[in-house]
């Protein structure tokens, strides 16, 4: 319905129109998570746009992870949540772009004196006061991830002021990560965390640290992450030097 409303044209960019257009319907939830789309043909038929076009259009929705194909069944959206890994992105931005609505359940928002595994983290004097932010973040009912994260008080002197995303507020008070070093590691989900991800003790999970950092190397966060493995693939763009 919307695809057809889309005034997909066939000028030069088309393809990049259609993949926008596409993109919609699927934030959108027209075409929910699982189901297939329409064929290629009836795409180009439906839109008058040739099958190069469309094909193109897709192929680049797959790369990125809202589609997939299976072969010779047809091209579906994507159940599992594809997350590419050379982009800082923020958990808000992942689901919204994959048209889920994400929501956290914090069980800490405060200040407190930096530990010394967090002063060596973020590269802070000892005793300096820091923002902690430990929550379930959830798409719908569904929990997906736990985070723990620490910010430096000085550029977030208010952590409750944080209701879902944090890397909104940090671009509101203009310390919007630029950079990150992450690591990411396979772990089995302990009771406690596979209770609170409503999952069975023992399931895979992905352990993932991220430091982000601001474009004067102050250090912004230093988040520990533990992602459902059941749900997320981490993908990258791999180039030979
Ligand atoms: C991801 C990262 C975290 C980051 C978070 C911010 O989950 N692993 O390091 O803190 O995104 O997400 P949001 O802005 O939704 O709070």
């Amino acid at each position: 319905r919307r695809l057809s409303r889309d005034p997909a044209t066939s000028q030069p960019l088309a393809y990049l129109r259609l993949r926008r257009a596409i993109r919609n319907v699927v934030e959108h939830r027209d075409i929910e998570p699982g189901q297939a789309l329409p064929s290629e043909r009836d795409l180009s038929r439906l839109l008058q746009l040739s099958r190069v076009t469309v094909r193109k259009a897709i192929s680049g929705l797959v790369e990125e992870g809202l589609l997939n194909q299976r072969h010779g069944a047809g091209t579906f959206v994507a159940e599992r949540i594809i997350k590419p890994m050379s982009r800082l992105t923020s958990f808000t931005e992942d689901l919204r772009a994959r048209g889920l609505n994400p929501r956290s359940e914090f069980s800490e928002r405060v200040i407190g004196e930096v530990t010394p595994e967090e002063s060596m983290a973020l590269n802070l004097s000892p005793g300096v006061l820091v923002a902690r932010l430990h929550r379930v973040r959830y798409a719908k009912e569904e929990p997906l991830a736990i985070e723990r994260s620490v910010v430096p008080a000085s550029i977030l002197p208010d952590p409750t002021i944080v209701q879902d995303s944090l890397y909104q507020v940090l671009e509101a008070l203009g310390a919007r990560p630029r950079r990150a070093l992450q690591r990411l590691r396979a772990v089995s989900l302990g009771a406690q965390q596979a209770r609170l991800l409503h999952v069975p003790a023992g399931s895979a999970g992905l352990n993932i640290e991220r430091r982000s950092f601001l474009d004067d190397g102050r250090v912004v966060e230093f988040t520990t992450s533990w992602y459902r493995g059941d749900i997320y693939d981490f993908v990258a763009e791999l180039q030979t030097d």
